[in-house]
C-alpha cells in the first residue's frame, strides 16, 4: 500500500488573545495520497485555511498562536521543520494556489521574472534555459501567447490569467503536494472551468497530491476522489466521493447536500441549514453542530458528549461524526432534506 504524502493527525490551531481563546482547528486528521485529489468543504470560518496555512507554517509566528498535533509531509513532522527546510518544502514540495493570487504575485515584478525567480531558487539553471522553462511553464498552463505574457506584469493580466500564473509558478519544481484554497471563487464560470482542468492536467502531469479546499460541491463532485467535511474546527465526516454524496451520514453534510444557493449576500455561499455556524470561541458543548441540527430533535447526549469520527460504512474509509449516525438511511435523508427544504 502507498504511503499518503501528507498525514495531518489531531492538528490543532488556538488563537489566543487577552479574553478569549479561538479554537479554529480542534483535532483535524486526514491523509493525502500521491495523485489523489481530496475536497476539503464546509462553511466559512470552518477552520479550512487555517488548517492548510497551519502546515506550511504560514500563520503568524507568535505566542498568539498555538499549534499541536503532527503534519507528516513524506513522513517528516513539517510543525518540527527549521526554517530552511521550510523553505525547500514551500518553494518545491508543496504548492499553494491561494484565492486571490495577487497576494502571491508581486505586482512590481514581471510575471517571467517572478517564474525565473521559482526556477532558480531550488535548482542551478542557465539563464536562457529559465526563460525557456519559464515561457514552457506558462504554455502550459494555457496562456495564449507566453512569449509575450512572460515580460509582461501582473496587473496587465486578467483574474483567471493570474490564476493561471499562480499555477505555473506553483508547478515550476515539479512539487508533490498541491494545495488549492477557493482557487477559482473570484473568477467567473467558464474561466473556473478551464482553471480547473488546468490544475487537472498539472496535477496529472507529476501525480501530485492535491487538496482542493472549497464551497463549491458541483467541484468536489467533478474533482475529487474523497471528501473532508469541516464544521467549527473539526471533521464530521470524510468519505470517498460517491459515497459522500450518495449515502451522507452526518447530518451537517445532508444539509450541505442540500442547500440552495444564497443569494444578494456579499458572498455566494450556500446555506446548508437554518442558522449559523458557532463562534470559534464559543463553540457549543457536545456535537458542534446540536444547536442547528434536524436530527438530534433534543437528544442530550448531543449537547453533553462530542461523538468521535468513525466509520459508518462497511468499510473504515468512510467515517462520520455523529452518535445517530446509523439511523440516517435513506428515508431518513430524505425526510431531513425535506424538513431543511421547508425551513428554508
Ligand atoms: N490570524 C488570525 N487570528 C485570529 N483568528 C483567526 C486568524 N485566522 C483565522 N482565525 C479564526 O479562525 C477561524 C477559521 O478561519 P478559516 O480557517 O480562515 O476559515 P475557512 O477557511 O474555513 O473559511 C476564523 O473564523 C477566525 O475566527
Ligand atoms: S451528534 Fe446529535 S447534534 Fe450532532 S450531528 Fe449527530 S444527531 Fe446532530
Ligand atoms: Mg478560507
Amino acid at each position: 500500500m502507498t504511503e499518503p504524502i501528507l498525514s495531518i493527525q489531531d492538528l490543532r490551531v488556538t488563537f489566543r488573545s487577552r479574553s478569549e481563546s479561538v479554537h479554529a482547528v480542534d483535532g483535524v486528521s486526514f491523509d493525502v495520497y500521491p495523485g489523489e485529489t481530496v475536497g476539503v468543504v464546509g462553511e466559512s470560518g470552518s477552520g479550512k485555511s487555517v488548517t492548510m496555512l497551519s502546515i506550511l507554517q504560514l500563520l503568524p509566528q507568535t505566542s498568539r498562536v498555538v499549534t499541536s498535533g503532527r503534519v507528516l509531509f513524506q513522513g517528516k513532522d513539517v510543525l518540527k521543520a527549521s526554517q530552511r527546510e521550510l523553505r525547500h518544502i514551500r518553494g518545491r514540495e508543496i504548492a499553494l494556489i491561494p484565492q486571490d493570487p495577487m497576494t502571491c504575485l508581486d505586482p512590481v515584478l514581471r510575471v517571467g521574472g517572478q517564474l525565473r525567480e521559482a526556477i532558480r531558487a531550488h535548482n542551478a539553471v542557465p539563464k536562457a534555459e529559465q526563460r525557456r522553462r519559464g515561457v514552457k511553464l506558462l504554455d502550459s498552463v494555457g496562456l495564449p501567447q507566453p512569449e509575450r505574457q512572460y515580460g509582461q506584469f501582473p496587473h496587465e493580466f486578467s483574474g483567471g490569467m493570474r490564476q493561471r500564473a499562480m499555477i505555473a509558478m506553483g508547478m515550476a519544481n515539479g512539487p508533490s503536494l498541491l494545495i488549492a484554497d477557493e482557487p477559482t471563487t473570484a473568477l467567473d464560470v467558464t474561466i473556473q472551468a478551464q482553471v480547473m482542468d488546468i490544475l487537472r492536467a498539472a496535477q496529472a502531469e507529476t501525480q501530485a497530491g492535491l487538496v482542493l479546499i472549497t464551497h463549491d460541491l458541483g467541484l468536489i463532485a467533478e474533482m475529487a476522489d474523497r471528501v473532508v467535511v469541516m464544521y467549527a474546527g473539526h471533521v464530521v465526516e470524510s468519505g470517498d466521493v460517491r459515497t459522500i454524496f450518495a449515502q451522507p451520514r452526518h447530518p451537517y453534510t445532508l444539509g450541505l447536500l442540500g442547500s440552495l444557493p444564497q443569494t444578494g449576500g456579499d458572498q455566494d455561499w450556500l446555506r446548508p441549514i437554518p442558522g449559523s455556524p458557532p463562534d470559534l470561541a464559543r463553540v457549543p458543548s457536545g456535537c458542534p453542530f446540536h444547536p442547528r441540527c434536524l436530527h438530534s430533535r433534543g437528544r442530550e447526549i448531543c449537547s453533553t458528549q462530542r461523538p468521535e469520527l468513525t466509520p459508518a460504512g462497511e468499510t473504515g474509509a468512510h467515517q462520520s461524526a455523529c452518535h445517530f449516525a446509523n439511523e440516517l438511511d435513506n428515508e431518513t435523508v430524505h425526510d431531513l432534506l425535506k424538513a431543511a427544504e421547508d425551513i428554508q
